[in-house]
């Protein structure tokens, strides 16, 4: 039988970052839209505030209650306290840490851009990280709760034309892997969520072709789920994680030709 998280019996109470951006406005749509029995209270973090206010727009008209918060995830430390206050205010349920930023090494440099690998190391991994660690630990304290973080196919690949976008989210997944085993055994989930191609802003500033384009909603509804069942990692679509087999399994003088071949798309 599969478990799933209790959530059945009040407002449930969860927070969103990137809720500013395609995927995570996807998904406080998608909470607000379908937990409408008991009602939910959302928690929307991005950057941009009018952007972060049309989403809760939206959500309130669907009949949620939410609260949003305008926030640079650079300011880790900011970040955690800003969670640390919520979450003594009104406990949460559920984290999903979407939030994140994209990199390609320009076409003709050797390598990405300093400051750029710097920024993605603290957006893409040092927050979210930290975010997952201390409301593991408090929702441990309390025996129950979900976190999802949102990783990316990327992080399958040595892209060398992408460094610090697949290192940062393949530290983030190794990161989830430890801690969701680390929590499980206090009744909190940890879920990595690894997409392909989204179509988001993000997802379509990459350039090149795009197989397998997902829409927002409907990954929003996959993780939803995936979160519900306490999954350990959904990856989507489903040929992402044959290709993550295959990189595997290349012998690594072919592996390494292959990526040596890929150049930053035009
Ligand atoms: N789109 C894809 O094809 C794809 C594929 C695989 C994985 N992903 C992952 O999915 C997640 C969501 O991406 P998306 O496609 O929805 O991108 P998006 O539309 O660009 O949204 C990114 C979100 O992250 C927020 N963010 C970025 N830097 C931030 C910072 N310094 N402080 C606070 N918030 C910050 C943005 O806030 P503001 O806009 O308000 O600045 C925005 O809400 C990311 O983790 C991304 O890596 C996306």
């Amino acid at each position: 039988m599969t478990e799933t998280l209790p959530h059945n019996r009040k407002t449930r109470r969860i927070l969103i970052t990137g809720a500013s951006g395609g995927l995570g406005g996807a998904l406080a749509r998608h909470y607000a839209r379908s937990d409408t029995e008991t009602g939910v209270k959302l928690s929307l973090w991005g950057r941009d505030r009018a952007r972060l206010e049309a989403v809760a727009h939206d959500c309130r008209t669907a009949g949620a209650q939410v609260s949003v918060r305008s926030l640079d995830l650079a300011d880790v430390d900011g970040a955690l306290a800003a969670l640390a206050g919520e979450d003594a205010a009104d406990p949460f349920d559920l984290v999903l840490l979407a939030s994140g930023r994209g990199d390609v090494r320009a076409s003709g440099d050797l390598v990405e851009d300093a400051a750029m690998v710097a920024a993605l190391g603290t957006v893409n991994f040092t927050a979210p990280a930290a975010m997952a660690a201390a409301i593991a630990a408090r929702m441990a304290e309390r025996g129950s709760g979900g976190i999802v973080l949102v990783g990316s196919a990327a992080a399958f690949h040595a892209l060398p034309f992408a460094a610090a976008y697949a290192g940062t989210k393949a530290g983030l997944a190794r990161f989830a892997d430890a801690l969701r085993i680390g929590v499980a055994r206090h009744g909190v989930s940890v879920t990595l969520v690894s997409p392909g191609f989204i179509d988001t802003a993000a997802g379509r500033k990459v350039p090149g072709p795009k197989p397998m384009l997902m829409a927002p909603g409907a990954v929003a509804a996959r993780i939803a789920q995936a979160a519900e069942t306490r999954r350990a990692h959904l990856v989507l679509p489903w040929p992402f994680a044959v290709l993550r087999w295959i990189d595997r399994l290349l012998p690594g003088p072919l592996r390494d030709r292959v990526l040596s071949s890929l150049t930053p798309p035009e």
